[in-house]
């Protein structure tokens, strides 16, 4: 990669800083302060990244526009894990404790509706095709988290009802931001297509690797197993309920139980960890990744197509 192609997304990332904390500011400190609450703790702004390099499939004529791209996806982003962690009674996000946890359940839902707010006004300056895809984002975002909170019915196969879940929460708003950026710079409508399918694609790697992290890691600033204790079965659990192999039981067993105690939840973690389910499971998140690297083909070679390849290695690896 060419250090003017790195050199320009930093800029555009360093640029976008200062200017996501003023857009959490609101008309009392108090508010502002809850808005710049998980803002402020950090977070790998994968989307206004993606807002950025998608960008280069065009020509940016008005850098502005693409900050306010970006911010757009972040900040729909932000507001999303404000009520995630609500809803997944979360204890911590970005290293620091959730918003739920510092200032409530109350507030920190109508934090994110603030927040979400903020997106909607900043949208409206970009045109109606960004206020259509941005809407329609939202509404599978929301569909999908939804989806997972009632969970699969009789009819559905659970792993096919997983997948479509984090396709509509994750890959939906992972697959706009790649849009945003593309048309932010006037790219042609092939490029914008190539673009939306791979961050569909990517979407669903982001969130596999996420729940196989959940798993795997310490070291990710949220609590570790929150989704086997909150009852939300990801991939590997899904593969072993599907094999429904006797050897098994005992381990689904506990998983099914009360993980509300921590020792019995590193007790299952442990157990998981150590299954040869795992390494069924990061075989197909690599699968997901190979499909993410085939939909780049219509994409000319370069930098940015490079970074994107770049992208998918990364997730591959980050859950290993
Ligand atoms: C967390 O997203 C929610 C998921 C969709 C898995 P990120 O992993 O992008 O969170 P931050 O922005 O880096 O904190
Ligand atoms: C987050 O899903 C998806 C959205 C916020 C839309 P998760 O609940 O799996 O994400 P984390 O692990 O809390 O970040
Ligand atoms: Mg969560
Ligand atoms: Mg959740």
């Amino acid at each position: 990669m060419t250090a003017s192609f790195d050199a320009r997304i930093q800029k555009r990332l360093d640029e976008f800083e200062p200017l996501l904390a003023d857009a959490a500011v609101a008309n009392t400190p108090y508010v502002t302060q809850a808005a710049r609450h998980v803002i402020e703790a950090g977070g790998k702004r994968f989307r206004p990244m993606l807002v950025f390099v998608a960008s280069e499939f065009g020509e940016v004529s008005d850098e502005q526009r693409l900050q306010s791209a970006a911010m757009v996806m972040e900040l729909t982003h932000v507001a999303s894990l404000y009520h995630d962690d609500v809803m997944d009674e979360a204890d911590v996000r970005r290293g620091a404790p959730s918003a739920n946890r510092f200032y409530g359940n109350s507030v920190a839902i109508l934090v994110g509706d603030f927040l979400f707010s903020q997106a909607s006004d900043m949208v409206a300056g970009l045109g109606p095709e960004f206020v259509q895809l941005q809407s329609r984002t939202f509404s599978r975002l929301v569909q999908g988290q939804i989806a997972e909170t009632i969970g699969p019915s009789d009819d559905d196969d659970p792993l096919e009802h997983y997948l479509q879940v984090i396709a509509d929460k994750t890959g939906s708003l992972i697959a706009a931001s790649a849009c945003f950026g593309a048309m932010a710079a006037n790219a042609s409508a092939e490029h914008i297509e190539a673009l939306r399918s791979f961050g569909e694609e990517i979407g669903v790697v982001f969130q596999l690797s996420d729940d196989l992290i959940d798993i795997t890691s310490e070291q990710t600033g949220k609590t570790p197993g929150t989704d086997l204790r909150e009852g939300v079965p990801t991939l590997p659990v899904l593969m072993l309920r599907k094999k429904n192999d006797p050897a098994d039981a005992k381990l689904l067993a506990l998983i099914d139980g009360d993980l509300t105690d921590d020792a019995t939840l590193a007790e299952a973690l442990r157990q998981l960890r150590a299954h040869p389910i795992m390494d069924e499971a990061k075989a197909e998140v690599e699968r997901h990744a190979a499909l993410a690297r085939e939909t780049l083909a219509p994409l000319p070679d370069g930098d940015a197509k490079a970074a994107l390849f770049e992208v998918c290695d990364e997730l591959v690896r980050r859950e290993h």
